[in-house]
């Protein structure tokens, strides 16, 4: 059966924060910084971690572990990258879901250089097994293995090298106590504003041998919600229609007109993102509503919603988060060209 293309699937909206595709991949890791002066924004994050990996460097020992958290598409894996880099080691990369076995985390662990990075994305998704290895590794750089079973089992601590652990999540509050606990760096990364977005739109325009004004720059930064994946992926769509409706060069016109076509509006609003406006106003009142009502309403994952969609929308202003659920500010009815009188839809 063909897959069906459905007007909420996430993986096939152009405003999408994951990856579509190795090629995607490859071209998003050709656009990466590799050190720390080249990395735009994050201005706190970035004068923060600068004193720690010097203070690390003048000791002679491995970075604390480091904790990024934040929205999808922000830059967590750039930046561990660049950390590795600025710490001149090795970094070697996995994910939560993909570490299953704790013999599979204890290989890794065992192979790490001194002062090497292990960078972890989606670290809220380890299992519990995992996690409990995990522990003693971040703490005391040993791993306790149990050897036998039964009565004649016994625990053996072995030790590993002195690494950094670098994890990333969407969601820092779904992290167990115990391994929050354990990151000594916690950083968040922030939605970018128009004007570091726009610099990095120009900056991988070089890269690609894009030609580029500043006013299609910012055309294009204005309407990638905050994100520099989203923001990346639209400067290749909107360099097809330069090429073809115009003479290559993305004007601030070439950009408005691409990105019309593509149905993102003046904000970076797609249509999923005004469905989900829409149904709050018309169907609950404007609010509030609760997440997974919402989340039936328009048959999304709440996870999705959560952490995709609003963080975004909580930024421009068009949406509150309220202990009784989600609710449209006037700001999205004015947007929507709904009349707003007195918090209610009329
Ligand atoms: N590409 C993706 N994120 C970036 C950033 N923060 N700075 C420069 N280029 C980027």
């Amino acid at each position: 059966m063909m897959d069906e293309v459905n007007e909420f699937d996430f993986e096939n909206r152009i405003v999408s924060t994951e990856y579509d595709g190795n090629q995607d991949y490859e071209v998003e890791n050709s656009l990466r910084p590799k050190a720390l002066v080249d990395y735009i924004g994050q201005e706190k994050a970035k004068s923060n971690l600068k004193i720690y990996i010097e203070s690390a460097k003048k000791r002679g020992e491995a970075l604390d572990h480091v904790l990024l958290y934040g929205p999808p598409g922000l830059g967590k894996t750039t930046l561990a990258g660049i950390i590795a880099a600025e710490m001149g080691v090795n970094i070697r990369t996995t994910s939560g879901p993909a570490i299953e076995k704790q013999g599979d985390l204890a290989a890794i662990l065992t192979n790490l250089g001194e002062g090497d990075v292990l960078f972890i994305d989606e670290v809220h998704r380890l299992s519990k097994a995992i996690e409990e290895i995990l522990y003693p590794a971040m703490e005391d750089y040993s791993l306790d293995i149990i050897i036998g079973k039964g009565p004649s089992a016994r625990s053996i601590r072995l030790p590993i090298p002195k690494f950094t652990l670098i994890g990333a999540t969407t969601r820092a509050g779904q992290l167990t106590t115990p391994l929050r606990d354990r990151f000594g760096v916690l950083l968040k990364l922030e939605l970018y504003t128009p004007e570091e977005l726009s610099s990095i739109v120009k900056r991988s325009a070089g890269i690609l041998g894009i030609e580029i004004t500043d006013e299609g720059a910012l055309g294009i930064a204005t309407r990638s919600r905050g994100t520099p994946r989203i923001a990346n992926r639209l400067l290749k769509r909107v360099r097809d229609f330069a090429l073809v409706k115009g003479d290559g060069t993305i004007t601030s016109e070439i950009a408005k007109y691409a990105l019309e076509a593509l149905e993102i509006d003046e904000l970076g609003l797609d249509n999923t993102d005004r469905r989900m406006l829409e149904a709050i106003i018309k169907f609950y009142g404007g609010g509030p509503v609760g997440l997974d009502t919402l989340s039936a309403t328009i048959g999304e994952e709440a996870i999705t919603i959560e952490d995709v969609y609003e963080p975004y929308l909580m930024q421009i202003g068009f949406l509150a988060r309220t202990p009784r659920g989600r609710c449209a500010t006037k700001l999205a009815y004015d947007h929507l060209g709904i009349p707003f009188i007195n918090g209610v839809n009329v």
